[in-house]
């Protein structure tokens, strides 16, 4: 009898861009499992149908990503502690009891890329934005024991909400915590969690006043006055290319239990992309 590998695939729109598929493809062939991986285009609001559809039809897993994290977050009957900090699930799977499962592994992709270019414990980081993107990262980066996180944002008050109530919900970090006002001053890591750089709202002087040593853009494939700036300042800068190949290996290692090794992979000709630096 034939037999049918497990089959995954990504739910998004759009999702045509997606480079979940190659990578995973890559990840699977590297370590000896058969899987099949589609990207999937969900209507806005057909998404939790299209999960139980997809699970109640044999699917094994899946990566979900714009528009629709915070509503497999809703949808997930159980969560990991990543998706609970982070208040959003990007990679789903049934439990024992056959119940949804959701996972957040954003965070701990972006810590490992981050890993790459500087050890992480004792420092000091900037996160400029306090979205989804940016609350997504704080859990990992207080696991790998960095000494302190700032959170500026163009709306404070969307910075002090979210110090405010990441602290009630662990507030065994809440010390490491805090607002930062203004774009200035000095740190051993700033990550551009902001996406002001996709809807055109970035400009370069907004930096001026902020200096650096590692410098890490979550946006990818294009460079951004962030990046300019971490340049010019000589800082050591990274784009958000290492963080998705990274969340697509934690994500590869929660569905299979198998731990990949990316950097044996070449991504930049397999990705066709530049390197930042
Ligand atoms: P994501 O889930 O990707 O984080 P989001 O929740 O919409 O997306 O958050 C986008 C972030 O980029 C926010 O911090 C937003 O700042 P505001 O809270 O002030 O809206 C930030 N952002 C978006 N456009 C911006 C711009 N033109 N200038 C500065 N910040 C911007």
């Amino acid at each position: 009898m034939p037999h049918n590998p497990a089959r995954f695939a990504v739910m998004g729109n759009p999702i045509a861009h997606s480079k979940s598929p190659v990578i995973q493809q890559a990840l699977a062939a590297q370590c000896g499992v058969a899987m099949q991986y589609n990207k999937l285009l969900v209507a806005e609001d057909g998404f939790a149908e299209a999960v139980m559809l997809f699970f109640a039809n044999g699917g094994t897993g899946l990566n979900i990503t714009l528009p629709f994290k915070e509503q497999a977050y809703q949808l997930a009957v159980q969560l990991s502690e990543q998706a609970q900090a982070a208040g959003a699930v990007n990679t789903l799977k049934l439990n024992s009891h056959g119940q949804l499962f959701g996972h957040n592994t954003d965070g701990i992709g972006l810590v490992g890329a981050l890993q790459q270019l500087t050890p992480l414990a004792g420092q000091r980081i900037l996160i400029i934005g306090a979205g989804g993107a940016a609350r997504g990262v704080i859990l990992p980066l207080l696991q790998a024991h960095v000494a302190h996180i700032a959170i500026y944002n163009r709306t404070a008050s969307k910075a002090a909400d979210l110090v405010t109530n990441f602290g009630q919900q662990l507030p065994a970090y809440q010390q490491q915590l805090q607002q930062q006002a203004h774009l200035n001053g000095q740190f051993d890591i700033v990550i551009n969690a902001s996406s002001a750089a996709l809807v055109g709202g970035e400009d370069h002087a907004q930096y001026t006043n902020l200096s650096f040593n590692v410098g890490f853009e979550m946006a990818y494939g294009k460079d951004t006055h962030f990046t300019a700036h971490a340049k010019q300042i000589d800082a050591k800068v990274a784009d958000g290319i290492g963080m998705l190949i990274g969340q697509a290996v934690e994500s590869f290692a929660w569905w299979h239990g198998v731990r990949p090794q990316p950097e044996r992979i070449d991504w930049n000709s397999l990705l066709n992309i530049t390197p930042t630096q």
